[in-house]
């Protein structure tokens, strides 16, 4: 039989299993093809022993509705920095996708399925380079990625997050305060923005327009001095104040690291306080909770199509590009335009627009 490796990397998201299955049973149709699944992303595959499964019908049965990746994920274990511990104990970070490619011939792989963010695919361009008959499958609750109008998981997060604000709203009404919501986004403010609109919040801050903290200030004090006492800001993870420290993406990573052990919700409490905000404010940070759980049907069926199309480009020799979906068609993009450039919300958008003309202020 032929065989396919199938993984998943970077951060979990809802729908995972659903193109896992996906893949599973596309094949399955074929006969002679059978689906491995490395553990971990690459890690089951350079570990010593390996950890690579064989995926049967039982194995991905029911898969699709439930949340995380039966593969197992990380964010640690990039073949192209790859730690490995010297002989005196101490640890280095190599290049190990020769060895990777090695194994992977010993497994009998033809093809490899890698699902993941724009870290995933970037290593599935540089083993593609490198001669591997690769395909990638986008994955982000962030929808970042610039080659795929929408990733599964997004839609799952937004609603999740919009639950969440629903629930705020009643409380910040009753005790007349400013309810902070900080939701997931470290470069890109899709989920703030969309929750912002399904929510009704009243302010929506995003990476992408740094806020004015005295503007924001205003805004609420506006909404107090209507009678309307109670306030509701969703923020990104990754929004920052004009007169902040900028990141670069690079940085971000370990910006967010640093934030995240404070939060930018307790942040923008502070600033929030010091600008003059004499309304009582409390801060809720939703964190995980938005990645995890069951896919709503949407992702369920985009993550499914995003499968069954990854196998089908196996089949058809379709290596080096990723699967996407644009203009309501599944479609392919190369993995190079995929991983060139990143999906932000723009600030001429008629979203941002809407947003602003159904009164949601940015701070700016
Ligand atoms: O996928 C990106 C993301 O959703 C970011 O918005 C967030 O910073 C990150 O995941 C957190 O992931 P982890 O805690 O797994 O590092």
């Amino acid at each position: 039989k032929k065989r396919v490796l199938v993984l998943t990397g970077g951060g979990d998201c809802p729908g995972l299993n659903a193109v896992i299955r996906g893949i599973f049973k596309r094949a399955k149709k074929e006969k002679n093809w059978e689906v491995l699944g490395s553990i971990e992303a690459f890690n089951g595959v350079l570990k010593e022993p390996m950890e690579v499964i064989r995926l049967t019908s039982k194995k991905v049965a029911g898969i699709h509705v439930k949340g995380g990746t039966i593969l197992k994920t990380t964010n640690k274990g990039n073949p192209l920095s790859y730690p490995v511990q010297r002989e005196d104990g101490s640890w280095e970070k190599i290049d190990n996708t020769d060895e990777l490619i090695t194994r992977l011939s010993q497994l009998g792989v033809e093809a490899v399925i890698n699902i993941g963010g724009d870290g995933s695919q970037n290593i599935s361009q540089v083993l593609y380079e490198k001669g591997v008959n690769i395909i990638g499958v986008p994955k982000t609750i962030d929808n970042d990625l610039s080659a795929t109008d929408f990733t599964f998981g997004f839609r799952t997060a937004v609603q999740i997050a919009t639950d969440s604000f629903d629930k705020l709203v009643t409380t910040a009404e009753s005790h007349h305060r400013v309810m902070i919501m900080e939701v997931m986004g470290r470069d890109a403010g899709w989920i703030a923005l969309h929750t912002a609109m399904a929510g009704g919040a009243e302010l929506c801050l995003i990476p992408e327009i740094p806020y004015d903290i005295h503007k924001v200030v205003n805004h609420i004090n506006k909404r107090y001095k209507k009678g309307k006492g109670f306030a509701n800001i969703v923020i990104a993870e990754g929004a920052h104040p004009k007169d902040g420290e900028v990141f670069q993406r690079e940085a971000k990573a370990a910006h967010a690291e640093h934030v995240r052990l404070g939060g930018v919700a307790y942040q923008l409490s502070s600033q929030l306080k010091e600008a003059g905000c004499k309304a009582e404010i409390r801060e809720a940070v939703l964190g995980h909770v938005q990645r995890g759980g069951t896919p709503i049907a949407f992702d369920r069926v985009l993550a499914t199509l995003f499968g069954v199309k990854a196998f089908e480009m196996v089949l058809d020799g379709e290596f080096g590009r990723m699967v996407c979906y644009r203009g309501n068609k599944i479609c392919t993009v190369s993995l190079k335009e995929a991983t060139s450039t990143y999906n932000v919300v723009k600030k001429d958008s008629y979203l941002i627009q809407a947003a602003k003309g159904i009164g949601i202020s940015f701070g700016d």
